[in-house]
């Protein structure tokens, strides 16, 4: 089982105050001496979590920029997983924690709305957007991006018919595997954070009823089905499988 403990606020800006009243976590002047425990604080004037320094680990924003210059693991599955013209799609990200995915779709045309009920993570896919608002490379495919902090279930079911997204995609937290050093840490503080989550059955079931076209669900290669429901289809890599509901073609040339 893996414990969440609630983060904490470390004052180094003079925004610090507001940050720990916004997000109804105690402000610390210092670094706790658990190395587990997370802090979130303003670093270089970007917002990011990190443990004490005696992890040696380099903190974590949500950097749009760095992604558009960087690699992104399992991005032609993503994509192909997707379907239809991704120039058009309308997608909920309905868990979008670091919102890498969303991202990646929303350089490739999607419009895309981002669910995050984690206030922490919330806060850091914000102060991302907005920076990535006013970058020059970036600020194009965050006109794309929309963040909805709050239930990606709640936020679907609100949802009028005509609203409803062309496609749903649901990247539970899943326990953590992986080769990569970095990859493994940064799950590992992202866990310690979020935890794992526990409904996510019940998230798939509200998606297959929202979306017009399909439902995309990311999963580690060998996990079980989300809800034990076995998609049509599946597109797997090394390190990640996308489960594939589909629910309507897409419109020929779309
Ligand atoms: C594995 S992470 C997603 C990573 C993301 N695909 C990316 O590219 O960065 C899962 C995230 O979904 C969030 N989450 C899980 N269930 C949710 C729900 N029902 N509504 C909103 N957020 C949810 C968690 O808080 C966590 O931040």
């Amino acid at each position: 089982m893996s414990v969440v403990l609630t983060p904490v606020v470390l004052k180094t800006d003079a925004s610090s105050d507001a940050l720990a009243q916004h997000l109804d976590l105690s402000l610390v002047n210092d670094w706790s001496d658990d190395p587990n425990q997370v802090h979130v604080f303003y670093h270089d004037q970007r917002l990011v979590i990190g443990l004490p320094p005696v992890n040696r680990e380099h903190p974590v924003a949500v950097d749009f920029e760095l992604a558009l210059r960087k690699r992104h693991p399992g991005k032609e599955l993503l994509l192909k997983a997707i379907g239809g013209s991704r120039h058009r799609a309308s997608v909920v990200d309905a868990t979008a924690g670091l919102g890498r995915d969303s991202f990646l779709l929303a350089s490739h045309g999607c419009t895309v709305t981002l669910c995050e009920r984690m206030p922490v993570v919330a806060a850091l896919l914000a102060d991302g957007l907005r920076r990535a608002e006013k970058s020059s490379d970036c600020a194009e495919i965050a006109s794309r991006m929309q963040l909805h902090h709050g239930s990606g279930a709640e936020y679907l079911a609100s949802l009028s018919e005509q609203d409803c997204p062309d496609v749903v995609y649901l990247d539970p937290m899943f326990p953590v595997s992986g080769k990569s050093a970095l990859v493994k840490k940064e799950m590992r503080l992202f866990h310690s954070l979020v935890g794992l989550d526990q409904d996510s059955d019940a998230l798939l079931e509200i998606a297959l009823q929202r979306a017009r076209h399909r439902v995309v669900v990311k999963r580690p290669p060998k996990a079980p089905y989300l809800a034990e429901r076995k998609p049509q289809l599946s597109v797997t890599g090394k390190a990640v499988r996308f489960d594939i509901y589909p629910l309507k073609a897409f419109p020929k040339g779309y």
